[in-house]
C-alpha cells in the first residue's frame, strides 16, 4: 500500500518511512507523487491543521494520504509556541534561530516542563478520514545537546529516554515520540 505523505519536511518523511517500512506500507513524498500544493496552516489546533494539509493533497490524488501537524508546547509559555512552532522565530527562520528564541524566552525560568504533540490525519481513497494524537513529555534544557533529529530536538530532554531527542538514535526517538505514538495509534486503527 502506498501512502502519500503530505509534507515537504524531509526529517518527518524519514520518520514516517522508518515507522511504516516494517509494516508493509510504502511512504512517498508529496513531491514524488507530483503534487505541488502549499496550504496555509490557519487552524488553531494541531488536529485542524493536520486535516487541512491532508485534505489539500487528497483532493488531488486517488491514493492514501497522511499528514501530521505537530509542535512544542511549553508550560511556562502557556503552551507556546504550539501551533506556531514552525514559524515561531519568523517565516523561514532556521532551527537554531527558533531554539535561540525559545531559550531567550525561557531565560531565568525554572519551570522547564514541555511536551511535543502530534496529530496525524489519514484519508482513504474513498474519502474516509482518521485522526490520531500522540504526546511526549520532557523539559527544555538551557543549552542544545546532540546532533540528530531536527527542529527543537537538541533542547528537548525526554523524561523517558533521559537524554535529548538529538542525542537519541532515530529508533529510540520513534519509540517514544509524539509522532511515533500518533502513528502507532493510526496503524492500530487501520489494521
Ligand atoms: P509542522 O508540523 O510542520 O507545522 O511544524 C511543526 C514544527 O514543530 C517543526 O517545524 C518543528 O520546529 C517542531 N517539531 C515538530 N515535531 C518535532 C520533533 O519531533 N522534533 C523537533 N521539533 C519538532
Amino acid at each position: 500500500m502506498r501512502i502519500i505523505a503530505a509534507t515537504k519536511n524531509a526529517g518527518k518523511i524519514r520518520e514516517f518511512e522508518k515507522i511504516f517500512s516494517g509494516l508493509g506500507f510504502e511512504i512517498i513524498s508529496q513531491a514524488e507523487a507530483g503534487i505541488d500544493v502549499d496550504v496555509e496552516e490557519i487552524g488553531d489546533t494541531f488536529a485542524k491543521n493536520a486535516l487541512i494539509k491532508a485534505r489539500a493533497v487528497a483532493m488531488l490524488s486517488d491514493e492514501y494520504v497522511l499528514a501530521d501537524d505537530s509542535g512544542l508546547c511549553v508550560d511556562a509559555l502557556d503552551g507556546r509556541p504550539g501551533v506556531r512552532s514552525a514559524r515561531y522565530a519568523g517565516e523561514g527562520a532556521s532551527d537554531s534561530e527558533k531554539i535561540a528564541k525559545l531559550l531567550g524566552e525561557l531565560e531565568g525560568e525554572t519551570n522547564r516542563k514541555a511536551k511535543f504533540v502530534a496529530n496525524i490525519a489519514f484519508i482513504f481513497p474513498d474519502g474516509r478520514e482518521l485522526i490520531t494524537q500522540g504526546e511526549v513529555y520532557g523539559r527544555i534544557l538551557d543549552k542544545p545537546r546532540g546532533e540528530n533529529g531536527f527542529g527543537y530536538d537538541p533542547v528537548f530532554y525526554s523524561d523517558e529516554l533521559e537524554k535529548t531527542f538529538a542525542e537519541a538514535s532515530s529508533d529510540e526517538k520513534n519509540r517514544v515520540s509524539h509522532r511515533g505514538r500518533a502513528l502507532a495509534a493510526l496503524y492500530d486503527m487501520i489494521k
